[in-house]
């Protein structure tokens, strides 16, 4: 239940951004690439196409969520101006996320076409799996090459409680969908949380074994406002890995997916066992990637409320993206070196859900 006297008054229900005009372009910006203050190169977006998500999980939504209004979002064809643009400028990967993406309508006319841009390597997508039965032969035809699934319980009761509204035996379907349908690598996506799912992380990794799936263990973040207790449900991923390897060998792997999940294989199995550590392992210094909201917001770091508004300038220049390329080009001076979520679990420095800027 979200607890609304922890609720801050002065927390805005659309939080603000804050774009810094002021702020040195020190980007630089040859030969199509996007370089940052530290020196990172960006060439990994992460475009949320809608806010809305048929489930409502505790550490992601509040019970009560207002959801933008369809002119505040960005059109399906604006999402492909703004991914162009990217990969224009050297974006080779683009993950498709919400919300849950395939909630919004047509999105496989967008995924079709994000897959054909030049310069593109890697389509992928983000989907909490409660229409993938519906949709995995659709995604695989156009052009999407990985699928993540949210799944942090095997457990019907629990999954319901979790996600508040969400079928279990209908994730498992689109699973199953999505591998018949010639996915090979799903990987899993699992928020740990004491006491509501970590008698669980050995059964989810059998699970995954089992079908030849990688699996990646989260610790919860905290984003956005809700009352659910995070100090006391916080659980690293150390503890994680000092679980499993009770039942499993673990051996560590260099491999990564340029993101921030350290990877370990199991031998004899095609699994890789992944774990997220925003708390107890900052990896910003490795940090390649931008977010785009459904409303057009480029935030360059998730830990941290500067963003350019890109939506503005998508209506106010239709047909011309001259100064689309130049407010991403200048976000780059805005990059933040980090993020620090420190020990402050109930009281949240970043006050926007997940859903609204793409997990
Ligand atoms: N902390 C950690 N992970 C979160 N997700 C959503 N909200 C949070 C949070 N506050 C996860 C979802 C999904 C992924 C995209 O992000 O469960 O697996
Ligand atoms: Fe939806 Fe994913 Fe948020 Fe759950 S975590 S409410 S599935 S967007």
């Amino acid at each position: 239940m979200r607890n609304e006297s922890s609720t801050p008054e002065a927390v805005p229900a659309v939080p603000l951004a804050f774009p810094q005009p002021t702020s040195p372009v020190t980007a630089r910006h040859a030969d199509g690439t996007l370089i940052d203050r530290y020196g990172r190169h960006v060439t990994y977006l992460r475009l949320s196409v809608t806010d809305r998500c048929d489930f409502r999980c505790g550490y992601c939504m509040a019970e009560e969520m207002s959801f933008l209004p369809r002119a505040q979002v960005l059109t399906l064809e604006e999402c492909l101006r703004v991914a162009r643009a990217f990969v224009d400028l050297g974006v080779s990967k683009v993950r498709v996320t919400g919300g849950e993406p395939l909630v919004r309508h047509d999105v496989v006319w967008l995924l079709e076409r994000l897959a054909r841009l030049p310069g593109l390597r890697e389509l992928v997508i983000t989907t909490n799996g409660s229409q993938l039965e519906r949709f995995a032969a659709a995604l695989c035809t156009a052009g999407v090459r990985r699928i993540n699934v949210s799944l942090d319980t095997l457990r019907a009761d629990r999954f319901r409680e979790i996600t508040r509204v969400g079928d279990l035996a209908k994730v498992l379907r689109g699973l199953a969908a999505a591998q018949a349908a010639g996915f090979e690598r799903l990987k899993l996506n699992t928020v740990m949380m004491r006491g509501r799912n970590d008698d669980e992380l050995l059964g989810l990794v059998e699970f995954a074994v089992e079908r030849g799936m990688d699996i990646a263990f989260i610790e919860e973040m905290p984003l956005g406002e809700i009352g659910h207790g995070r100090q006391t449900s916080y659980f690293s991923s150390e503890e994680a890995l000092a679980r499993l390897q009770t039942r499993f060998r673990l051996l560590p792997s260099t491999e990564t997916t340029g993101g921030p999940a350290r990877y370990w294989r199991i031998p004899d199995t095609a699994t890789r066992v992944g774990f997220i550590s925003p708390h107890s392992h900052n990896f910003c210094d490795s940090c390649n990637r931008v977010r785009v909201t459904a409303r057009g917001e480029l935030y360059p770091c998730l830990g941290n409320n500067d963003a350019s508004q890109l939506l503005p300038l998508l209506r106010a220049h239709p047909t011309d993206d001259t100064a689309l390329r130049t407010a991403i080009v200048r976000s780059m001076g805005i990059k933040a070196k980090g993020h620090d979520f420190g020990n402050q679990m109930d009281a949240p420095q970043v006050i926007r859900f997940m859903s609204m800027t793409g997990g």
